[in-house]
């Protein structure tokens, strides 16, 4: 067994590294990603934290909400991110159905996650309903963050996407699922839309940093998606989203000038050919007909046998047929 032991910044982002951020104060930044390119973009532009997260399900794969995305689906996804990324942590997102039910399908999930997938953490949404799953997944040496406030999984309970802890009974059981999370050992807890004047509470009372996301400038980091900050979402957007470049119009643009160009035979240029020597060039012609002669008489033989009362094809006209292929049929 090798007694090399790699320095500490070969593992780039790590949690016991996101935690000292919290500590110190310094806002921790994460990002989904979806695919290969747009993980290595996030990843090498210093994001700290990279999420597959199952709006995917939305941004990628055109559904209307995140309920359908499968396992597989997200591994494959997960995959492609860890390809890209070197130096942020790599978290995915546990699916609907995937966790709910018995705490060992969790474990088993977020397992596969590591070990096929390569990512360092999990995702999960809910509170102290989860508590038992996040214990267990821990136990099985995997990070896990948990995911409160607006969770888009319960969408059909909460009846649409709606901003929580807006009542005094919520808020409750908000601080309630925080404080679980965190007495599981979350490594994280992302807060979801939820009123800035209750996710400052939520970070003052727990150790995870808060990664928030619609819940105000003092969780501990944000979190966006994405497609939202690149204008490539196809829908109105939250209050939350800003908007720092509009990768629809650049891409649109560019298609349409490709499509133009090629229409009008101003695509490609002479400079985006591959081209001959001149000596190729010169004996171009007569290879060409040699192997146009050879492969067109081939041709007429094949039929020939198939019609032995053929004079020969109309459509061989012009091409002089070898004397012996003649003699074959
Ligand atoms: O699926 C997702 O993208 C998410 C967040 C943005 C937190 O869960």
């Amino acid at each position: 067994m090798s007694r090399t032991l790699p320095d500490d910044s070969a593992y780039g982002i790590t949690i016991p590294s996101l935690r000292e951020q919290k500590r110190a104060r310094r806002p921790i930044v994460c990002l989904t990603a979806y695919d290969y390119s747009s993980a290595r973009l996030v990843d090498e532009s210093g994001i700290d934290m990279v999420l597959v997260g199952d709006s995917l399900a939305q941004t990628m794969l055109g559904h209307e909400n995140t309920l359908s995305v499968t396992m597989d689906e997200m591994l494959h996804h997960v995959k492609a991110v860890r390809r890209g990324v070197k130096h942020a942590l790599l978290v995915a997102d546990m699916p609907y159905g995937s966790y709910q039910g018995d705490p060992w399908d969790a474990v088993r999930n977020a397992t596969r996650f590591v070990k096929e997938g390569g990512a360092q953490a999990v995702k999960l949404e809910g509170g102290a309903k989860r508590a038992e799953a996040v214990r267990r997944i821990i136990d099985a040496e995997i990070p896990v963050a948990g995911h409160i406030g607006l969770t888009p999984q319960s969408i059909n309970i909460m009846g649409g996407y709606k901003v929580q802890g807006r009542n005094s009974g919520d808020i409750t059981q908000l601080m309630r699922d925080a404080v679980a999370l965190d007495s599981a050992g979350a490594a994280f807890i992302f807060l979801e839309g939820v009123p800035r004047e209750v996710a400052v509470r939520v970070t003052a009372e727990v150790e995870a940093p808060t990664i928030g996301i619609g819940a105000g400038p003092e969780c501990d980091g944000q979190v966006l998606v994405f497609h939202d900050i690149l204008n490539l979402a196809f829908g109105p957007a939250a209050k939350f989203v800003r908007r720092y470049a509009d990768a629809a119009e650049l891409i649109t643009n560019a298609v349409r000038t490709f499509r133009d160009d090629v229409t009008t035979r101003q695509y490609p240029s002479d400079r985006e050919c591959y081209h001959l020597s001149q000596e190729l060039i010169s004996g171009l012609e007569a290879v060409c007909r040699e192997a146009v002669v050879a492969g067109t008489s081939g041709e007429w033989v094949a039929y020939a046998r198939r019609n032995p009362a053929a004079e020969g094809p109309e459509r061989y006209a012009g091409i002089s047929i070898p004397h012996q292929v003649r003699s074959q049929k």
